[in-house]
């Protein structure tokens, strides 16, 4: 579903930013990566949603070769990636089912279906109720449920998120990370990028290990 091959990314001249990286997650999977800060987490996901090519290396997701893909197809390619951030990244004049309508909107889904897949992705978050709040009127929690309605509502060939939890508090936090469990129980693909190996271990999936730019090994 997704396979990195002795992936190595370099920032210009300086040391690199990770170093031959090589895994592979599958389809129905849900996955931690851990690391310290400047261990390489976000830089390895930016490859993931092709904010960053890799300076060497192979990637593969689903049908497509990311190493090797042209500039035009990298809005094609990123409608299969939903991607969740610490700072949510609401746009704040649009109210919360507006966000989540609009990831089907760019994509040229008919008003219908984006009402349906809205409402129904709302609902799956939980937060169905405050969809005509807008982001400043919804608690960090909220703020990020509904990003990961619209993070999931094409049916993405895998779900990113970096440091979801970075802006919550502990029980948030802990409920965040449950819901995307209970998403990957329903067969999404999930890779969660996190400093608190603690609460990743609560969860009992695999932990990949990021040590400055290298894998060290993966636990659960
Ligand atoms: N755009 C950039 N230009 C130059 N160097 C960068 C850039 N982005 C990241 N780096 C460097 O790459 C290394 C990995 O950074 P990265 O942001 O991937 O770490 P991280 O594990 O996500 O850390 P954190 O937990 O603090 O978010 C760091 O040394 C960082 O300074
Ligand atoms: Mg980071």
């Amino acid at each position: 579903m997704l396979t990195l091959e002795n992936v190595s990314k370099h920032y210009g001249h300086r040391q690199a930013a990770l170093t031959d990286i090589s895994f592979s997650v599958g389809k129905g999977e849900l996955m931690f990566l851990t690391g310290a800060s400047g261990a390489g987490k976000s830089t390895l996901l930016r490859l993931l949603y092709l904010e960053e090519k890799p300076s060497s290396g192979a990637i593969t997701l689903g049908p497509f070769n990311l190493s090797t893909i042209t500039k035009e197809q990298i809005p094609i390619l990123r409608r299969h990636v939903g991607v969740i951030f610490q700072d949510f990244r609401l746009i704040p004049e649009r109210t919360a089912a507006e966000n989540v309508a609009l990831a089907l909107e760019v994509v040229g889904k008919g008003r219908r279906e984006i009402r349906r897949k809205t409402d129904d992705a709302l609902r799956l978050v939980g937060i169905w109720h405050k969809r005509n709040n807008y982001p400043h009127q919804l608690s960090g929690g909220e703020a990020q449920r509904v990003a990961v309605a619209r993070a999931m509502v094409n049916d993405p060939l895998v779900i990113l998120a970096d440091e979801p939890t970075g802006n919550l508090d502990e029980q948030n936090s802990r409920d965040l990370l449950a819901l995307l469990r209970d998403l990957n129980l329903s067969g999404a693909t999930i890779i969660v990028a996190t400093h608190q190996v603690g609460l990743a271990r609560e969860f009992g999936r695999r932990i990949l290990h990021l040590l400055s730019g290298t894998l060290q090994g993966e636990s659960r």
